[in-house]
């Protein structure tokens, strides 16, 4: 795994325990270089997805795919989906996806309510495969679920999750300056008492104190 330039070191993870290096160094940047993802490398992304446990084993994710410069059409059509807001940052990521979820198991047609989860859990571990190899992951609820499904003839039962933005990092200075700000802004997070609990809810676990 590469180490972030010094430029974005307030990105890396302050943990209050010890974390994987690609937990710590993984943050989801609006600027991305001008620089195309190797196909190898893309593969190993969505290799990591397929390996992501599921609820039964369903599998429920699907992901669209599409890299700038192996088919440019491919990108704009995908680039479309995405609300206004996130095109204007994502259109600078040299791979874009999109990920969807199948609403039901195959086996019975019976819901599957945790398929929302297993897709997430797909992209994550999708996530964390990229930080590894030296790319940057940032995922996008600002889509357009009605242009997303006029434009590749989504199935019924098919919902579509969210965009990813895939590439290497790029300069700050091709952002607007509120998106600047945001990608050197250090990142924040709830302590672990804030949603771990044990007893009650709310009720803060004593496994969570260090002796
Ligand atoms: C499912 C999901 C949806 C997100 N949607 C958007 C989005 O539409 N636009 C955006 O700029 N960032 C989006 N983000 C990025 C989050 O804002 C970001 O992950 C969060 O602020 C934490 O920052 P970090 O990923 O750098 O740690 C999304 C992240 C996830 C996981």
């Amino acid at each position: 795994m590469q180490t972030l330039p010094a430029s974005h070191e307030t990105k890396v993870a302050t943990p209050d325990h010890d974390v994987l290096d690609v937990v710590a160094q993984r943050w989801s940047p609006r600027a991305f270089a001008d620089r195309p993802v190797e196909p190898e490398k893309i593969r190993r992304m969505l290799e990591a997805a397929r390996w992501t446990m599921s609820s039964y084993n369903e599998q429920p994710w699907r992901y669209l795919v599409a890299a700038r410069d192996r088919d440019p059409d491919a990108y704009e059509r995908l680039l479309g989906c995405l609300t206004e807001g996130n095109q204007s940052w994502a259109q600078n990521a040299p791979v874009l996806m999109m990920s969807f979820y199948k609403t039901a198991f195959s086996g019975n047609d019976q819901p599957n309510r945790c398929a929302p989860h297993d897709v997430g859990a797909a992209s994550a571990a999708m996530t964390l495969q990229a930080t590894e190899m030296g790319l940057f992951v940032h995922q996008m609820a600002g889509i357009q679920p009605d242009v997303v499904r006029s434009t590749y003839d989504v199935p019924d039962g098919f919902e579509p999750m969210a965009g990813v933005a895939v590439g290497y990092l790029g300069d700050p200075e091709m952002l607007s300056d509120g998106q600047q700000a945001s990608e050197t802004e250090p990142r924040t997070r709830k302590s672990l008492d804030e949603f771990v609990f044990q007893g009650g809810w709310g009720e803060p676990s004593p496994l969570l104190k260090t002796a």
